[in-house]
């Protein structure tokens, strides 16, 4: 059975650098199956809203990250962090606490920036904060993509490094690898 993988950018801007590097991952794979999981519609997280029952927003969310095998992530890095969005989405994911979705999900990073340090920060947070969820996050293997306009065609909104084009396609393997061995939590 092909896996199917969710896909969460990081990165709600239209043109963004990190989502075209995430369609890459789509264009390249004959072996997986992708679904966009988007953030942009979510409120930001209140405890308040949990009570009387969840939105319709925040199960659909939920549900659509329950109903695939792995979520790779790719983000960008603000300020040398996760990107505001991008924790608030995870917050909910992981509420209310009993029904956490990313508990026990195999994640894969990838960070893509214009700048030369490929975001290592924000996955560094990203890896920390999904580890408190209780997400298995591929271990020891890492994408930081740096300078990242020079990799792209920006009007054609596609990846045309090479190098770049081969790492993904390793790294997406191995991610397959890792959710068909990822440990299960009792
Ligand atoms: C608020 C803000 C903070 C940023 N901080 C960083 C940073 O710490 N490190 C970095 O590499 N790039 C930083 N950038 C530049 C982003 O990498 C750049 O805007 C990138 O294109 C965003 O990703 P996107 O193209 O997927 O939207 C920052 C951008 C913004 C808007």
């Amino acid at each position: 059975m092909p896996k199917t993988i969710g896909l969460i950018c990081g990165s709600l801007r239209e043109n963004s650098y990190n989502r075209i590097i995430a369609q890459s991952l789509i264009d390249m794979s004959n072996t997986a199956q992708f679904r966009w999981i988007e953030i942009n519609d979510l409120p930001l997280f209140n405890e308040d809203l949990e009570i009387g029952g969840a939105l319709k927003t925040i199960t659909s969310f939920k549900s659509a990250i329950q109903g695939v095998d792995g979520i790779i992530i790719v983000s960008p890095e603000y300020n040398s962090g996760i990107p505001g969005a991008l924790k608030n989405a995870l917050d909910w994911a992981s509420r209310p606490r009993e029904s956490s979705v990313l508990s026990g999900k195999p994640v894969g990073l990838i960070g893509a920036t214009p700048g030369g340090l490929g975001t290592v920060f924000a996955q560094m947070q990203i890896r920390q904060i999904l580890e408190a969820m209780q997400a298995h996050v591929l271990p020891f293997q890492k994408v930081l993509i740096s300078q990242v306009h020079e990799k792209i065609d920006s009007d054609q909104k596609v990846l045309t490094d090479e190098k770049t084009k081969q790492y993904l396609q390793r790294y997406l393997q191995q991610f397959i690898h890792w959710i068909d061995h990822t440990p299960v939590l009792d």
